[in-house]
């Protein structure tokens, strides 16, 4: 059993959660490359479903479409789940949706502070990214690799990252306890993991949804509003032509026309 009580800012947050599988096997690490990696390896190593890696610090933390994601030391939470869904290949396209929902909730469940999601998965508050999701396919399993920013302050990020990149701390004014964020956050993922049922409420969070977008392709680049989700987690773009377009996560970026959201 997971148990926690801290203060954040004038308010106590307290909590536990029973570990059914989510970080019931948990490495600690102090520095790695990246712990996406590293999980990827324990996955072929045959890790369980739940086992997570945890790491103060990355050298070479990845994010979507081959960016880096920047992992200073103890300045975020930086970790990794190895998945085995039961039915695995339905599950898969919903997870970054599941993954996004979870993190907005278990940051709002420690800060109080209401996040949005921009499709499909990062996580937004007052117009700056909190989080970054990236899944990968791994032997059969699927690694869920989270950065959450916690303790940065506007000028520790990269000069190209200023005025779009944020952290809890600089958003909210609080000092997170990482191990009380952690512990939301697994029972997060466990919850929306277990219960895939979760789109209305993802719905209501994404921002991107009704929003004007420009879509970027790997071939092609074009504008229109989004108007949903499918039941795959697929986003659904009309085109000024009217065409309805369904775009899926993976290569593709989404750009507000509004700005970063
Ligand atoms: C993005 O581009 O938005 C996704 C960033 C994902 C970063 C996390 S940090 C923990 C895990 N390990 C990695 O190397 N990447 C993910």
């Amino acid at each position: 059993m997971y148990q926690y009580m801290t203060d954040v800012g004038a308010k106590s947050v307290q909590g536990s959660f029973m570990a059914d599988w989510a970080g019931r096997v948990i490495r600690r690490e102090e520095v790695v490359d990246s712990t996406n990696r590293v999980a990827r390896q324990w996955a072929r190593e045959g890790a369980p479903h739940g086992a997570v890696v945890v790491a103060r610090q990355q050298l070479a933390g990845r994010g979507r479409r081959g960016n880096r994601w920047v992992s200073p030391k103890d300045a975020g939470l930086w970790l990794s789940i190895v998945l085995r869904p039961r039915v695995a290949s339905a599950v898969f396209p919903l997870l970054p949706l599941a993954a996004g929902l979870a993190v907005a909730d278990a940051c709002q469940q420690v800060t109080g502070a209401v996040p949005a999601i921009k499709w499909p998965n990062d996580v937004v508050l007052l117009g700056h990214k909190l989080c970054g999701i990236l899944v990968e396919g791994e032997s059969g399993a699927a690694v869920l690799g989270i950065g959450i920013n916690v303790r940065q302050r506007a000028e520790d990020f990269p000069e190209d990252l200023r005025g779009k990149a944020g952290s809890l701390f600089m958003l909210t004014g609080h000092d997170v306890p990482m191990r009380a964020l952690e512990v939301a956050l697994l029972a997060q993922v466990q919850r929306r993991v277990d219960d895939l049922d979760f789109l209305p409420e993802y719905v209501t969070r994404c921002v991107t949804i009704g929003a004007a977008v420009r879509v970027l392709e790997p071939q092609m680049e074009y504008t229109g509003v989004a108007e949903g989700v499918d039941d795959t987690g697929a986003l659904l773009v009309k085109t000024a032509d009217g065409t309805l377009r369904r775009v899926l996560a993976g290569d593709v970026s989404v750009r507000g026309l509004m700005g970063y959201v």
